[in-house]
């Protein structure tokens, strides 16, 4: 497994590499949710390329970019198990030199939910993506269902620049109780973690009122929200039943496919989970 920071030593190596190639981006600290996207793209490509960079421009100037979890070698070791052909670990220098001016932003898929409650998020992932997608050149991007938004915001800015490739979205993994897996899952201290768990249970609960023929998307944001209202340690920031392709909230009667979803404090840790009901992401 090669490790390579600078661009030119990456393009170098991705040209040499047997195609199709398959690339995971991440900010590390890596666990079972990143390496489900890592063995999806060894099972389907040639090659695997993994970049670890935490990108400093998604992150909100009171988020917790200084305290980010980082781990390199351990990441390192994980990916080598998993047979990863390249790992890229550029720097902040690197992605945005001195004079850096160029951005990226989707509009409407990129407004409501987390892009309303994160202000210029969506841009600095936009940007970074593209960056690494234009050094990369892969053939396919795996990115995860846990954070749906971005992964919609990625399709959207990969048909609407024509980067030749396929995004693939995989599906969340989850703890054994269904806390959905997280680096920001460190956070969580004593009582909080167990707490947690309410995310995924005020979507199972919508989940199962929707199965049991619950229709109104009012009744279902409501589902989740006593659900939330029962854990004292959860602070609810939103809680979505909304359109699949826009993301604007259903009113009323919902008709096909819709993406309930949750931002939540569990303390100052602030956790997101979603799940898709009456049809397919
Ligand atoms: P990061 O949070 O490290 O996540 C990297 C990829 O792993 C994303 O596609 C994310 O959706 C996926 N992922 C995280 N937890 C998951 C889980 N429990 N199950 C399945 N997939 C999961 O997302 C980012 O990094 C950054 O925004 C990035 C795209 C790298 C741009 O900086």
């Amino acid at each position: 497994m090669q490790t390579l920071t600078t661009i030119p030593d990456l393009r170098q190596a991705c040209r040499e590499l047997g195609r199709p190639l398959g690339f995971v981006p991440t900010m590390g600290f890596l666990h079972e949710g990143h390496l489900s996207l890592v063995r999806k793209a060894r099972r389907e490509c040639t090659s695997v390329v993994v970049s670890i960079f935490v990108n400093p421009t998604q992150f909100g100037p009171n988020e917790d970019l200084d305290r980010y979890p980082r781990d390199l070698p351990r990441d390192l070791g994980l990916l080598q198990a998993e047979g990863v052909d390249l790992v890229w670990t550029p720097t902040p220098a690197i992605m945005y030199p001195e004079g850096y001016q160029t951005w990226v932003t989707v509009e409407q898929i990129a407004a409501p939910l987390e892009g309303a409650m994160r202000p210029g998020h969506f841009r600095g992932v936009a940007t970074v993506v593209t960056k690494l997608f234009n050094a990369v050149q892969p053939d396919r991007a795996y990115f995860g269902q846990k954070d749906v938004q971005q992964a919609l915001v990625i399709r959207r800015l990969v048909a609407d620049l024509n980067f030749p490739l396929e995004v693939i979205i995989c599906p969340t993994v989850r703890e054994a109780d269904g806390l959905a897996m997280s680096s920001r899952n460190v956070y969580l201290k004593g009582q909080e973690r167990e707490a947690a768990t309410v995310l995924y249970r005020a979507l199972t609960a919508a989940k199962e009122a929707y199965q049991n023929g619950e229709r109104n998307a009012e009744q279902l944001r409501q589902r989740m929200q006593s659900v939330l209202a029962a854990e004292p340690l959860a602070q609810p920031q939103y809680v979505s039943c909304a359109k699949m392709d826009d993301l604007q909230e259903w009113q009323g009667e919902i008709e096909g496919t819709a993406l309930l979803s949750l931002a939540v404090f569990i303390g100052q840790t602030r956790l997101i989970d979603n799940l898709v009901i009456g049809g397919e992401l």
